[in-house]
């Protein structure tokens, strides 16, 4: 169903997030008719721009062109809108600095915007546990939970989507999904790039806020969470906060590439962790003996996402009378290419009896040629139809905040050479994700 009679609010319109992904997501979505011609767009900021010029910054098509507005500050915006045309929905994107959360979401109250309304947001959700509650008391005094929409495009990954359908409707797996059977759960998101232009909000923050507080803790969740009692955005979002309730962190140690001080708009004395290794505890039935090792980081050797579920090894006797063969792993391939990967072990034809690794994938962009859409686009089109299904809670991002409340900002830093990863030092036997990189490419 094409979205009928909505006007799409960009605050903070001539920044970076409205031009490279906000406008050309609702472009594709436009071309693709999944927003109606009954549907507007309108930026608004502090600069001033006629509607001509607005629409020229864009490199989008005539005919979108013609649906987008610009209207300078907020007073007045709700009359602008108005006059448009009638609407029955109106979405306003905060592409803003978490700073001018709360400022703006008053403001827009204030102006009038109630009911039939939908914030939405972009993470950092808060600094800490105590900024991210005052955060959340904020935006709860202008606006209802149901109306606030918070982003993590993790969520939007087809490959992170897919956790849920291989552990609820992969019978094969179910039984084995707990510490009976698993030895360690290892999630893994490295990046090859620095911290590129990003110095100043990147120092304020670090790898542990910027990555595991939100993207990663997201993917223990779905992985780990028990199955919910309907597909419905609550009932997910209940058994995702039932999980991270009893996560505890056993250990945290954090990193810093080397010359990241001289970084632009890094302080020359930081002590910003730029990566970081973490081993975690789940505090329930199903995972308590079983670890969970989380590594993330910019500037090492290469780029991907993976998680890596690590099964008991079989015992000392028949072919692993040596303890020498591997474990079975399945592989979630998040980044760059999407994928699942099984790791068994198979005889090496014509030989005496030796064991070979062998991979069973599922690649997902060699088994569908379609349209998929960019996390962007399928996030925008479920904020316009009020899908709360890949956004987080209050409630989630409060939980993740207390979990790492007693870690934040603390511990010595290891320095490491940019482009390598630096060795562990967690008693972690990290899966070789590198060896499955070339599994599933594109
Ligand atoms: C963002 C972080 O949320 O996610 C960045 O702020 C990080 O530092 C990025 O690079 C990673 O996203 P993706 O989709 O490239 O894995």
């Amino acid at each position: 169903m094409a979205i009928k009679r909505c006007a799409i609010v960009i605050t903070g319109a001539s920044g970076d997030l409205a031009h490279k992904k906000l406008i050309p997501a609702l472009d594709v979505l436009y071309s693709r008719n999944e927003i109606c011609d009954s549907c507007i767009v309108v930026g608004t900021g502090r600069k001033p721009f006629t509607d001509e010029e607005f629409r020229r910054s864009f490199h989008v098509s005539e005919k979108f062109a013609q649906r987008i507005y610009y209207h300078q500050f907020f007073s007045g915006l709700k009359d602008f809108i108005e006059s448009k045309g009638e609407f029955s929905r109106i979405v306003i994107f905060f592409a803003l600095p978490p700073v001018a959360y709360e400022t703006t979401a008053r403001n827009l109250y204030e102006e009038g915007f109630r009911n039939g309304v939908s914030i939405v947001i972009e993470k950092p959700f808060g600094y800490d546990l105590q900024s991210a509650k005052k955060l959340d008391k904020e935006l709860s005094s202008c606006f209802n939970e149901s109306q606030i929409f918070r982003i993590d495009h993790y969520l939007a990954k087809e490959a992170v989507q897919n956790i849920m359908v291989f552990r609820f409707s992969n019978p094969l797996f179910y039984p084995v999904w707990n510490s009976r059977f698993i030895e360690s759960i290892q999630i893994n998101a490295v990046e090859q790039a620095t911290i590129t232009q990003r110095g100043a909000y990147f120092d304020s923050a670090g790898i542990i806020r910027d990555m595991i507080q939100n993207h990663l803790l997201q993917l223990l969740a779905l992985l780990t969470m028990e199955a919910p009692v309907s597909l419905n955005a609550e009932d997910i979002r209940i058994q995702k906060i039932n999980l991270l309730k009893t996560v505890s962190i056993e250990e945290c140690f954090r990193y810093q590439y080397e010359g990241y001080k001289l970084e632009n708009g890094v302080d020359s004395d930081s002590d910003t962790e730029t990566l970081a290794e973490m081993k975690l505890k789940i505090n329930n039935f199903r995972w308590a003996t079983t670890p969970v090792y989380i590594r993330t980081g910019k500037a090492v050797h290469r780029t991907g996402t993976e998680i890596g579920v690590k099964f008991k090894e079989v015992p000392k006797i028949l072919y692993n009378e040596k303890g020498k063969l591997d474990q079975n792993k399945v592989i979630f391939k998040i980044q760059p290419a999407e994928g699942i990967v099984v790791d068994i072990s198979t005889r090496a034809p014509g030989t005496e009896s030796e064991i070979n690794r062998s991979f069973m994938n599922y690649c997902m962009r060699d088994n569908y040629s379609g349209f998929i859409p960019e996390a962007y686009q399928r996030l925008l089109m479920d904020v316009l139809k009020g899908d709360h299904t890949l956004f987080v809670s209050a409630a989630e991002t409060e939980v993740s905040w207390q979990l790492l409340d007693n870690i934040l900002d603390k511990g010595e830093l290891t320095l490491y050479k940019k482009g390598s990863l630096p060795a562990g030092k967690t008693d972690a036997s990290w899966i070789d994700f590198d060896k499955y990189s070339n599994l599933c490419m594109y």
